[in-house]
C-alpha cells in the first residue's frame, strides 16, 4: 500500500459545465469528494493524504471565482474540523502566507493547533501552493542560514533541501492522482515527485469516489519501482 498519496484534485469546473451548473456548485461538490475521500483514506490506513485545493496560479482566475474558492475552504474548516478531529485526522496547510488573508491564516493555525496530536490521518491541504515557489523558499531559508554564518554553501545536500520544505516532516508521495483527465502536473509537489508513480483518471473531481481512490492504487501496485537501479540481473 501507498504510505502517502498526493491527489490534483481537477475538473471542477467541466463538472459544473456537463452538469449544466455553475463553477461554484462544482467546487461544491469538489469538498464533498474531499469529505469522502479523506473517509476512504482512513478506512485503508494510508497515513498521509495531501490535496491541492488552490495553486499560486490559481489567483489569475476571475475575482468570483477566487473569492468563492477561498470561501470555501473556510467553510470546509469551519465545519469540518470537528468532524476531522473525530476521525482522528491531523490537519496540516502547505503553501506561501503571502497574500493570505488574516481570517484564513487564523483558522488554518487553530485547526493545526486543535489536531496536532491526531494520528489516523496526516491530511495536508496544499493551499496557495506552488513547487517552484516552496523550493525558492527553502532555498532562502537556507540562505538566510549562510548568511547569518551557521552553514556553509557545501552543506547544501538533497536531505537539507528537503528539511526545508513545506513537506519537510513528510514521506514523499508514493502515488499521485490528477482526475480530469489532464496530464500534467501544474506546479505540484516538484522536488517531491521525483520518483511518485503517477495515475491519471479521467473522471473529473466531484465523481471521485472510494471506488476511483482503489482503482489508483491498484494501478500502482502493478507499477516496478525501480528508482534508477536494476532488480534482476540482465546479461549485458
Ligand atoms: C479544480 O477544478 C479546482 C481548482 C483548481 C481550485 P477546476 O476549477 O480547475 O476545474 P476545470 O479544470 O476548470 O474543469
Ligand atoms: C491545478 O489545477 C490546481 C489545483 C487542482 C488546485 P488547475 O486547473 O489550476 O491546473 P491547469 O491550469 O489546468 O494546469
Ligand atoms: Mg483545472
Amino acid at each position: 500500500m501507498p504510505e502517502h498519496i498526493a491527489i490534483i484534485m481537477d475538473g471542477n469546473g467541466r463538472w459544473a459545465k456537463s452538469n449544466g451548473l455553475m463553477k461554484l456548485e462544482g467546487h461544491r461538490r469538489g469538498v464533498e469528494a474531499v469529505r469522502q475521500t479523506v473517509k476512504a483514506a482512513i478506512e485503508l490506513e494510508i497515513p498521509h493524504l495531501t490535496l491541492f485545493s488552490f495553486s499560486s496560479e490559481n489567483w489569475s482566475r476571475p475575482k468570483k471565482e477566487v473569492s468563492d474558492l477561498i470561501g470555501l475552504l473556510k467553510l470546509f474548516i469551519r465545519r469540518d474540523l470537528s468532524t476531522l478531529h473525530r476521525q482522528g485526522v491531523r490537519v496540516k496547510i502547505i503553501g506561501s502566507v503571502v497574500g493570505v488573508e488574516d481570517d484564513v491564516l487564523v483558522l488554518i493555525a487553530d485547526a493545526e493547533k486543535q489536531t496536532e496530536n491526531n494520528k489516523n490521518l496526516n491530511l495536508v491541504v496544499a493551499f496557495n501552493y506552488g513547487g517552484r515557489d516552496e523550493i525558492v523558499r527553502a532555498a532562502t531559508r537556507i540562505g538566510k542560514k549562510i548568511e547569518a554564518g551557521g552553514l556553509h554553501a557545501e552543506d547544501i545536500t538533497v536531505d537539507l533541501m528537503s528539511a526545508n520544505m513545506d513537506t519537510a516532516e513528510f514521506p514523499d508521495p508514493d502515488l499521485m492522482i490528477r482526475t480530469s483527465g489532464e496530464q500534467r502536473l501544474s506546479n505540484f509537489l516538484l522536488w517531491q515527485c521525483a520518483y511518485s508513480e503517477l495515475v491519471f483518471l479521467d473522471c473529473y473531481w466531484p465523481d471521485f469516489s472510494r471506488s476511483d481512490l482503489e482503482d489508483a492504487i491498484r494501478q500502482y501496485r502493478l507499477r516496478d519501482r525501480r528508482y534508477g537501479g536494476r532488480k534482476d540481473e540482465l546479461p549485458s
